[in-house]
């Protein structure tokens, strides 16, 4: 599960509310080309299943919960994501599963390329041989 890691990140706490921020290259690894998010998941909706042979992201409950399971081919880790100042570094090449979303919950997603349907490995067998090559 090697460079897998939750990030914590700046977060100014004001009577005002609270407010924190992401630089790519400097709170993230990578040099952010995109960024998506994933809402209004209807409860029990499993999001991923799949791989990315290049893509890296960074992972934030931004509000609610959910769990983001990650595997290398070898261990399998859940890691449950609730706070909007810490999200998870996921590498290349790590098979991912993101579920039990709470009502209202709101993922953002920071990705290190552009979407490219031909970087997912879709098929878990071809996933376990290509990371063990
Ligand atoms: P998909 O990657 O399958 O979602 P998840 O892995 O969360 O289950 O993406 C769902 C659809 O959205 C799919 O048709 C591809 C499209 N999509 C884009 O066009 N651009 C993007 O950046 C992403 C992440 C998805």
């Amino acid at each position: 599960m090697d460079g897998i890691r939750l990030i914590d990140l700046p977060k100014f706490l004001d009577a005002r509310g609270n407010l924190s921020f992401i630089e790519g290259e400097r709170h993230v690894p990578f040099h952010i080309a995109r960024t998506y998010w994933i809402y209004d998941v209807p409860g029990g909706e499993v999001r991923g299943g799949h791989a990315y042979r290049k893509n890296r992201e960074f992972i934030v409950a931004l509000s609610g919960s959910f769990d983001v399971t990650l595997d290398d081919g070898k261990q399998r880790r859940v890691y449950s994501l609730n706070r909007s100042y810490t999200g998870l570094y996921v590498p290349e090449g790590i098979w991912r599963q993101m579920d039990n979303f709470s009502t209202n919950s709101l993922a953002l997603v920071l990705a290190s390329t552009g979407f490219d349907r031909s970087d997912y490995i879709y098929d878990y067998d071809e996933f376990v041989k290509t990371v063990s090559r």
